[in-house]
């Protein structure tokens, strides 16, 4: 018997949905899947998310194809194992469906470093921009946006734009370097940074490449300059993904969050795959944020179905406009 059963609404209420305990014994893939069927709900989750959530999960991708999927379900619920903004994404994009996240915490060191008020006096110096604006943002930051990037589209949509249109990139100045250098462009940069990939360390990675001559570095984008120089490929989760099945190479020192390993193991169990040295020696390349989510919250979110993800009508309304172009252009690139 859970003990969760026995915990009035009220009482979970008073006591935060954080506190209540699950009884160990209980089988939560079979729960959990069960409780997909009886609410025909849906999990979304994001590859940065513990192995067993990947695997209980009905889609994981990268944050476009977790927007992608957002937009076209037909669930009733929608369970968001990611951080706040990816789920407040899928929310803008399906505002009648439920979207329930298993920790309102989850929050994202990137989104922090651009707070809407001070984002909205920086706009201001530059009236001729036109604003891009990176997907690890809040909501807020969507609603002053003219389009909404992904790691994934960033290069297209930036190039859809006439090459004189001056334009602001944020919140994130290493991925903006990245698209400024591939694009020839000269974007206004937010000085905003993920706390994860601003950690992987230039002179380790070197090193490392040294001892393996035989390994390929992969990196996301949202690195810092001079670990991207070493990188064989840069990408989107989805895209270092894809890449390490494609590769003739049989090992790869990965610069991301290593939860991505997960599926790179299942999809090449042959292969070896090396998470990318910090700058410490601390498991800090690991987002504190997405790891918040655990299967017991995962279950206790989808019984109870809090937290719950709550936007206001206008919120939803100004932000939807450049997310939705950013679908339509990626749509066009078939992204
Ligand atoms: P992706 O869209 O590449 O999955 O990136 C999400 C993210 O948060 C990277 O830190
Ligand atoms: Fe945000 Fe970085 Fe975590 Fe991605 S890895 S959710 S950008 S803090």
């Amino acid at each position: 018997m859970e003990i969760v059963d026995k915990v009035k609404w009220k009482e979970i209420e008073r006591k935060g949905f954080y506190d209540i305990e699950v009884e160990p014994t209980i089988d939560l893939f079979y729960e959990i899947e069960k409780l997909k069927k009886e609410k025909n709900a849906i999990i979304l989750a994001h590859y940065y998310q513990d192995a067993d959530i990947q695997d209980i999960a009905d889609f994981v991708g990268d944050s476009l194809g977790l927007a992608q999927q957002a937009a076209k379900t037909e669930a009733d619920i929608i369970l968001f194992a990611g951080v706040h903004f990816m789920a407040e994404t899928a929310k803008i994009l399906s505002p009648k469906k439920k979207v329930i996240l298993p920790d309102l915490n989850a929050g994202c060191s990137l989104s922090d470093s651009a707070p809407a008020p001070l984002f909205a006096e920086f706009k201001k110096k530059y009236p001729d921009h036109k604003v891009v604006t990176y997907v690890n943002c809040s909501a807020a930051l969507k609603t002053m946006s003219d389009v909404i990037v992904t790691s994934k589209n960033a290069i297209q949509i930036v190039n859809s734009f006439p090459p004189d249109q001056p334009l602001i990139f944020a919140p994130d100045k290493n991925l903006g370097a990245y698209i400024n250098k591939i694009t020839g462009r000269n974007m206004v940069l937010w000085n905003g940074a993920c706390m994860v990939h601003e950690i992987f360390n230039h002179k380790k990675i070197s090193d490392l490449l040294a001892s393996h001559p035989d390994a390929e570095l992969i990196a996301h984008p949202e690195c810092e300059a001079s670990v991207l120089s070493l990188a064989k490929y840069i990408g989107s989760t989805y895209g270092l993904l894809e890449y390490t099945k494609k590769s003739s190479a049989n090992k790869f020192i990965v610069a991301t969050e290593p939860g991505i390993l997960h599926q790179m193991q299942k999809s090449s169990p042959q292969k070896i795959f090396i998470p990318a040295p910090t700058n410490h020696t601390c498991a800090c390349n690991n987002c504190p944020h997405m790891k918040l989510n655990t299967l017991e919250k995962v279950y206790i979110c989808l019984k109870y179905e809090v937290p719950e993800l709550i936007l206001d009508d206008e919120t939803i309304q100004k932000a939807l406009i450049p997310i939705q172009k950013m679908l339509e252009i990626s749509a066009q690139h078939s992204l």
